[in-house]
């Protein structure tokens, strides 16, 4: 039973709330067993005392755990504080998206067309995705892997977590939750070619063989998947998921030093993924984004 989870900023509660530590943890470990990981929240984190919100998790990441690929996924059992989070998130993160969000993710987001005032189960997003893309969700525990988590992608297979931050923070979280996988992860794989350059992250990781490799295709699937940036029309836009689930992130981004993209220099560079992201790595455009990281994650060996 392993667990990370981050230490909580209480005292700034509305700044962080996306950190994504599944691609921080570099250790190897039993693929299978690493997907067993059960909840064990820190004392820090925002639900600690609510032995109501505790128990919720601990069924939700049941579901997890019992779940065998191409069964039906069950439905969490969120409850109406929970639904009013997501509705909260949403609130916030719309007018975001309508100024920084690039137009692949406003198209991949209105083709997709997900509830506002409920959050939406696992299930019901899978089958959404899967219908545009391709793509499907499947439920996990909590962390796993790096080399799990990516390698999955290569198979069309998100792999997403299903429980909601606490409700006493609806605008931060200390790990990546279900507005973070959907809101995030899920539209993009909705977009044909976002859905494209991350099944081929997840065969360039299946080609890797040592921890060091590994550990630069992570990186750079931070600083693109999850923290990229690209111009469009003259203004900086966002297609990384850490950003687009993260209203907080979205402001933040212009305060962050934007660098021509380089997968080279992406691939060495080290972050934190508790703070916002002082360096963000800029494309001159969707197309150029797409043909630099399908081109490199070609060449991959
Ligand atoms: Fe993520």
């Amino acid at each position: 039973m392993r667990m990370k989870v981050m230490t909580t900023k209480t005292e700034q509660p509305l700044l962080l709330d996306h950190v994504d530590l599944r691609i921080v943890a570099t250790e190897q470990g039993d693929s299978s067993a690493e997907r067993k990981t059960l909840v064990q929240l820190d004392p820090e984190h925002p639900g600690f005392r609510d032995q109501d919100y505790r128990a919720r998790r601990n069924s939700i990441a049941r579901i997890a755990l019992e779940y065998r690929r191409g069964a039906p996924i069950p439905d969490a059992p969120y409850t109406t504080e929970e639904h009013q989070v997501w509705r909260a998130v949403r609130e916030a993160l719309e007018p975001a998206h309508r100024r920084h969000a690039c137009a692949a993710y406003l198209e991949a987001a209105r083709r997709l067309d997900l509830p506002r005032s409920r959050v939406p189960q696992l299930s019901e997003v899978s089958e959404r995705v899967a219908a545009l893309s391709g793509f499907r969700l499947e439920p996990v525990a909590g962390l796993v892997e790096p080399r799990v988590f990516l390698e999955s992608l290569a198979d069309g297979v998100f792999l997403s977590t299903q429980y909601i931050r606490h409700h006493s923070t609806p605008l931060y979280t200390p790990e990546p939750d279900v507005v973070h996988e959907v809101l995030g992860h899920a539209v993009t794989l909705a977009s044909s070619r976002l859905a494209e350059l991350n099944r081929m992250v997840g065969t360039a990781v299946k080609r890797t063989r040592t921890a060091e490799a590994l550990e630069r295709l992570s990186r750079i699937y931070w600083f693109t998947m999850e923290f990229g940036v690209l111009r469009e029309a003259g203004a900086v836009k966002a297609y990384g998921t850490g950003l687009l689930s993260s209203a907080g992130e979205l402001e933040a981004m212009y305060r962050a030093e934007l660098r021509p993209l380089d997968l080279e220099e992406a691939a060495r560079l080290d972050y934190d993924p508790t703070q916002y992201q002082p360096v963000l790595f800029c494309a001159d455009s969707f197309e150029a984004m797409y043909m630099t990281l399908r081109d490199f994650l070609r060449r991959w060996n």
